[in-house]
């Protein structure tokens, strides 16, 4: 046998409906950016990674020796990328009533302080489990202040496969006494941390250093991770401009800085590498100053309906071509789910686009999932390895039974691919979701207790 013929055994070849994100710019309304392969084909190698993606015609003839999977009646689309979540908050998830600082003492504090290596070995796979059952393949996490629970994080996102982002939550001032660490030791465990992780299985674990949000930091700390996450070339993830109490506080305890933003920025800590969750009250001068840094936001429309926190301005940020990627920010936010998540991003958008009615900056089905895929990995600075069914890039893809509302493939014409966007947006839910692969791995594989259709 050649070398070819056996390179080729090794291959597989999913055939499936394929939908994926083409072209470099962002989605526009009926621009065509999501290419529909009706009966296509989807290969991959034994590392993972894509080979081609066309007509199931074409390349089952061209990779005549690659094993077959027969998908045909399903949808294969790439992976959700959820760009801001909290593992150990899963246990304190769907508590409604209070905002932000008061729902933090109340409930959010105390869930974090339970969180035990014993607690994160138990919650961790439950929590991966859950985000894969979902069809997330990427996720930016935060753990709590316990640098041992974050390393079984860490092992457990290892086991289970998914790709990740990861980072020690830090904290020295303002926060309960059972969570508040030292500055010197929230550094120097950070640090290990991410030398530790940072990189690890060729990219797929990424280390972010985690300054929770700027009443919880010292002006020290804040110096010290800008200059340390440069060094090792590591992320930075917190939380900006969330609430109108949260703002208040930030004025008071950074009298020298012009805004929130402005905190962060002289602590050197605004890079493409930083994400920034929320980003509601964000003014003009922040706005340019975000957009100059390159940094990441992560809209969270969940969590700031569901903790009265705000309305973000996603049209007009995205108009001005800030990065941003969607974020559950659980337990901010009541559900893991990507489907909900691209929902209330429209709606949300709807519930103040009426100042915008004839800017012709519409957010649509295209575009929400534009953000859950390919622009959550752009924005995540993943762009290149995640996000899209595009050769070269690692197989990161959701397999998506949609026959209950999936229309009759024959006669596809003009207008059916938003439809089907539109539906695939507005009416899946986890039971959709067949399996779920990251870079070609079988990472979840739902059990058939209910059937898809309804
Ligand atoms: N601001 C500081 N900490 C948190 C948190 O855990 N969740 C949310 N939504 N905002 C925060
Ligand atoms: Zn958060």
């Amino acid at each position: 046998m050649n070398r070819q013929a056996s390179a080729e055994m090794s291959q597989k070849l999913f055939r499936a409906k394929l939908l994926t994100p083409e072209g470099t710019g962002r989605p526009a309304p009926g621009s065509g950016f999501w290419r529909l392969y009706d009966d296509g084909a989807l290969v991959i190698d034994t590392n993972g990674r894509i080979v081609s993606v066309g007509d199931y015609a074409d390349l089952a003839r061209e990779h005549s020796e690659a094993e077959k999977i027969d998908l045909s009646d399903k949808f294969i689309v790439p992976g959700f990328i959820d760009a801001h979540v909290h593992l150990p908050q899963y246990p304190a998830i769907g508590l409604y009533g209070r905002e932000l600082l008061d729902w933090l003492n109340a409930y959010i504090f105390p869930a974090e302080k339970e969180f035990t290596p014993k607690v994160a070995d138990s919650l961790s796979p439950i929590f991966f489990d859950r985000l894969l059952a979902y069809g997330v393949t990427t996720a930016a996490i935060y753990t709590s202040v316990r640098a041992d629970s974050t390393w079984k994080v860490f092992e457990w996102a290892e086991r289970k496969g998914i790709r990740a982002i990861i980072g020690k939550v830090m904290m020295d001032r303002n926060v309960p006494d059972y969570l508040r660490e030292d500055t010197r030791t929230s550094i120097a465990e950070s640090d290990q941390l991410c030398k530790a992780w940072h990189g690890q299985d060729d990219d797929r674990l990424l280390y972010a250093f985690t300054p929770r949000f700027a009443p919880s930091c010292s002006q020290e700390l804040l110096d010290k991770v800008g200059a340390l996450a440069r060094e090792r070339g590591a992320y930075v993830q917190t939380h900006l401009s969330e609430n109108s109490g949260e703002i208040k506080w930030v004025k008071q305890l950074f009298p020298e800085s012009r805004n929130y933003t402005d905190v962060y920025a002289r602590a050197g800590l605004l890079g493409p590498k930083t994400l920034l969750a929320h980003a509601i009250h964000i003014d003009q001068d922040e706005q340019r100053a975000l957009l100059a840094a390159e940094a990441c936001l992560v809209h969270c429309p969940t969590s700031n309906l569901f903790l009265k926190s705000g309305l973000m301005h996603l049209a007009e940020l995205l108009q001005m071509r800030h990065r941003v990627g969607l974020g559950s920010d659980v337990a901010g936010g009541p559900t893991l789910s990507p489907f909900s998540l691209m929902q209330a991003a429209i709606y949300v958008h709807n519930a103040r686009c009426l100042p915008l009615a004839n800017s012709g900056f519409d957010v649509t089905p295209g575009l929400v999932l534009y953000l859950a895929t390919l622009g959550g990995a752009r924005a995540l600075g993943l762009g290149r390895t995640t996000g899209s069914l595009e050769p070269g890039k690692d197989a990161d893809f959701v397999v998506l039974d949609l026959s209950s509302f999936d229309q009759s493939l024959a006669n596809r014409g003009e207008g059916e691919v938003d439809k089907l966007l539109s539906r695939l947006v507005f009416l899946s839910d986890d039971r959709n979701v067949e399996q779920t692969y990251v870079r070609g791995r079988l990472c979840y594989e739902r059990q058939q207790r209910n059937s898809a259709k309804r």
